[in-house]
């Protein structure tokens, strides 16, 4: 049987396997995806491993995705962008390709909840690797804007001129954000503390759309601040990570999974997987 499996530490609570497992079951194809959570100076010699032993793909997750970036043989454009690789494919003849998936994902579960990103006012909030990750798709809908606000300035500065190729993206302070923004995309990590972003709160309005890449089986703390301050439209991570799954899974596969009732299932089970 041909197997695939995630790479993170911790791992234990991904949800990549039940997501890939509806993914085979719905499309009838026969695979198995399992979990790997080697040491951390030890995910080259178990990346190798798995691939010498017939591993036909695997995702990658924090902390590993920066490294496998360097360990795969090729890298595709969108994967060299974002610096970080997420998803490895074995080809027949034994070439590691690496590909990123994450802001595909993004975007299409942007899409998928009817946020129009052509012509739009983005912030985004972070200058990590979860922001590199999504820069290009997001210039790739031809939004009018593009800002990026982050805690240490330069870091968004340096990310801002690395994507200026691409579209209108800019650096501003947490303090210079002037609105109104079409949509907001959280990709700090402050949640991970029970912190939030400095955003003032004169900038949400009913209007907006946030977007949180993390999520829980309740509001992420990012999330309740939005309503509480009349956002209307808030969405959280999981959809991005069942569409970047399916992106993945279509890399591999070569046939493109469903999203929605995986989506459903995962959203009732969360907490539980
Ligand atoms: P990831 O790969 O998930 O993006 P990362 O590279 O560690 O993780 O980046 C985390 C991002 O969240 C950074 O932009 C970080 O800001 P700094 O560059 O100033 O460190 C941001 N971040 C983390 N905690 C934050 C907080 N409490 N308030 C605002 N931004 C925060």
């Amino acid at each position: 049987m041909d197997r695939y499996l995630v790479f993170g530490h911790p791992v234990r609570h991904s949800k990549s396997p039940f997501i890939h497992t509806l993914f085979a079951r719905q499309t009838q194809q026969e695979l198995e995806y399992g979990l790997a959570e080697p040491a951390v100076d030890e995910f080259a010699h178990a990346l190798r491993t798995f691939f010498d032993q017939g591993g036909k793909g695997c995702n990658v997750t924090v902390p590993f995705k920066e490294q496998a970036f360097t360990l795969v043989d090729r890298l595709s454009p969108r994967a060299k962008r974002a610096g970080a690789v997420n998803t490895i494919k074995r080809t027949d003849d034994g070439v590691l390709l690496g590909d990123n998936t994450d802001g595909a994902g993004l975007v299409a579960d942007l899409k998928s909840h009817g946020v129009t990103l052509a012509d739009s006012r983005i912030l985004l909030l972070g200058a990590g690797g979860a922001a590199r990750g999504a820069l290009a798709p997001l210039l790739a809908e031809l939004p009018s804007e593009l800002v990026i606000a982050n805690r240490t300035h330069t870091k968004a500065q340096q990310l801002a001129a690395e994507f200026h190729d691409l579209g209108p993206v800019t650096a501003q302070t947490y303090e210079q954000l002037a609105g109104p923004f079409d949509l907001v995309i959280n990709s700090t990590s402050a949640s991970l503390q029970g912190e939030l972003p400095p955003l003032a709160p004169a900038l949400i309005h009913t209007d907006i759309a946030i977007y949180d890449m993390m999520y829980g089986a309740s509001d992420t703390a990012f999330i309740s601040w939005a309503k509480q301050h009349g956002a209307r439209q808030t969405m959280d991570g999981l959809g991005m990570l069942v569409e970047q799954a399916a992106e993945a899974f279509t890399v591999w596969r070569g046939i493109r999974p469903g999203t929605k009732q995986v989506l459903r299932e995962l959203k009732r089970n969360l907490g539980e997987i």
